[in-house]
């Protein structure tokens, strides 16, 4: 492998313009961008317009990219329904796989690609952006400490009010596997699975509506999309046993008549509890008894992180360069597959369900 990192993009879009693109571009001196792939030609060219890499191979097949032996890694930013084919593809190629959320569309495809990557020996990375934010890297170290004592419960939400969104293929289930569950209650899950150390989850029950976003009297705020399409739900809520004793309660919407937009988690451990927010001014209190009296601390020194999303990217590129494991396991994105799994099958049994992370 070159000194200097080639990369691939698989996918073209939103996400591969807004984080991994601008990631890559952060670390000329690491890495650059030689391939983009889009099965939409036109967004592929967009794409190499905008970062200006005019030297960069343009194609609509991914296998185009895998060929090429001189690529040592790529980013998979297609839709969740082709994540799996594109990753197990390139660990096979021999190349270090940054991977978007979720990682799959369910667990039996998150294994085969924990398994791929295991086999290969290469870097499977899961774009789960917000442990890399400023407070969390706060409270991580924070709860490392032993600050917190034990965490033994975790009331994880992300809510939006009015927020489906209505470019891309997010309210087709065929396409995502299901709708503000596995595509945002992913990140607050994850950054709550983290900070309790990633506990292996054993049993779920939940149960999951689409009434509001069915019924064309609730404008969305986001913009207006085709209300026969949406075969995703628009509220999902879910209540997870882990091995360790713990729970975590987690609440996940693209619509709802909630208060707000609450993007966040609240731990609660034996020695102290803590909020912490995706984003804003108060992004982290913490809440201790200290000599029999009762304190709401708000920490001032937090890390200043100018992009979570830029930070997973050069966490990647810098893990594959010194040789380092993952950043953020593929393991960590099966556990997240394989709760939402027995999430949604409970919802349709209405029975607490198992979740299997064995592969
Ligand atoms: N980490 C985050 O915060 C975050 C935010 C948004 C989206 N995402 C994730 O990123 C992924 C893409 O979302 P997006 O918002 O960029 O969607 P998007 O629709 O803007 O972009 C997806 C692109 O993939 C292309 N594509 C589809 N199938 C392809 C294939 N087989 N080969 C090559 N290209 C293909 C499409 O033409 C499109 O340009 C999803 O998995 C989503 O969950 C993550």
């Amino acid at each position: 492998m070159s000194q200097k990192l080639k990369i691939g993009l698989i996918g073209a879009g939103g996400i591969a313009r807004g984080a991994h693109m601008k990631g890559y571009a952060s670390i000329p001196d690491k890495c650059e961008m030689v391939a983009i792939c889009d099965t939409n030609e036109e967004t592929a060219l967009l794409a190499q317009k905008e970062f200006g890499l005019d030297g960069a191979k343009i194609t609509t097949s991914y296998q185009d990219i895998l060929n090429d032996p001189e690529i040592d890694a790529v980013s998979i930013t297609t839709p969740n329904k082709f994540h799996m084919q594109p990753t197990i593809d390139a660990l096979n190629a021999g190349k270090h796989v940054l991977c978007e959320k979720p990682l799959a569309m369910n667990a039996a495809e998150a294994k085969l690609m924990c398994r791929a990557a295991k086999d290969s020996g290469k870097i499977l990375q899961v774009a789960l952006q917000m442990r890399f934010s400023g407070q969390a890297l706060f409270l991580q170290k924070f709860i490392e400490n032993g600050n917190m004592g034990d965490i033994y419960y975790a009331r994880a939400k992300a809510l939006r009010r009015r927020g489906v969104p209505h470019w891309g293929v997010f309210i087709d289930k065929e396409k995502q596997g299901g709708g503000p569950l596995i595509d945002i209650g992913v990140h607050i899950l994850d950054l709550t699975l983290f900070l309790m150390g990633y506990p292996k989850p054993v049993s779920a029950t939940g149960k999951t509506w689409d009434v509001l976003a069915k019924n064309p009297e609730n404008k969305n705020f986001w913009g207006e999309f085709d209300r026969t399409k949406f075969t995703v739900e628009d509220f999902a809520v879910g209540m997870i046993r882990f091995d360790n004793g713990a729970v975590v309660t987690l609440e996940s919407s693209f619509m709802a008549n909630a208060e707000g937009d609450p993007f966040e988690s609240q731990l609660f451990g034996t020695e102290a509890g803590a909020t912490i927010r995706g984003w804003g001014d108060d992004a982290l209190s913490i809440y201790k008894q200290i000599d029999g009296q009762y304190f709401d601390l708000k920490p001032h020194n937090i890390p200043k992180v100018e992009s979570a999303h830029v930070s997973e990217v050069q966490a990647f590129v810098d893990a594959i360069l010194e040789g380092k494991a993952s950043p953020v396991p593929g393991e960590n994105g099966l556990t997240l597959n394989a709760v939402f799994d027995a999430l949604y099958k409970s919802s349709e049994t209405g029975h607490e369900e198992l979740v299997d992370v064995s592969y």
